[in-house]
């Protein structure tokens, strides 16, 4: 299997990005048990690993492509202090994933590699169930909606 270079740079920065998230949950996990909020933290430290486990369908990919020795860089993103502002940027983070995947998809149709457009598609419908479920828990909170 071979893939278009410009794939093969969106599952790079897929990888990247779900590194990306897998450490923002993580450090949101610690806040929330600082905050008391132990339910939270353990939805968020299981939201950590379904990221991971992103990254890992995303790396094997890029194995299978023949790219060498995949690595990832993660950005730092915004973590929160309150229940409200954890809810927050990880909403920022899956309406980015679900952006970024969606042009992947895209670009996969456009060259017809179906293989890797079920990829993007299958992980793009995770993030939008992700990102679903943060905009309901702060809609309980009665949070404005930035976006
Ligand atoms: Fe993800
Ligand atoms: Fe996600």
């Amino acid at each position: 299997m071979s893939g278009h270079p410009r794939i093969v740079a969106y599952l790079q920065r897929a990888l990247n990005h779900e590194f990306s998230a897998v450490q923002q949950f993580t450090l949101q996990a610690v806040q929330a048990e600082r905050l008391g909020l132990g339910a939270f933290a353990g939805e968020l430290r299981a939201g950590a690993l379904d990221e991971l486990r992103h990254a890992e369908a995303f790396c094997r990919r890029l194995h299978e492509l023949g790219v060498g020795s995949p690595s990832a860089q993660a950005v730092g993103r915004p973590v929160g202090r309150t229940q409200v502002e954890l809810l927050h940027f990880g909403l920022l983070t899956e309406a980015e994933a679900m952006r970024i995947y969606a042009e992947a998809l895209r670009c996969c149709e456009r060259m017809a590699d179906a293989e890797n457009a079920r990829l993007f598609a299958r992980i793009h419908a995770d993030e939008v169930q992700h990102y679903q479920e943060l905009e309901r828990r702060l809609r309980e909170h009665g949070a404005e909606m930035t976006h």
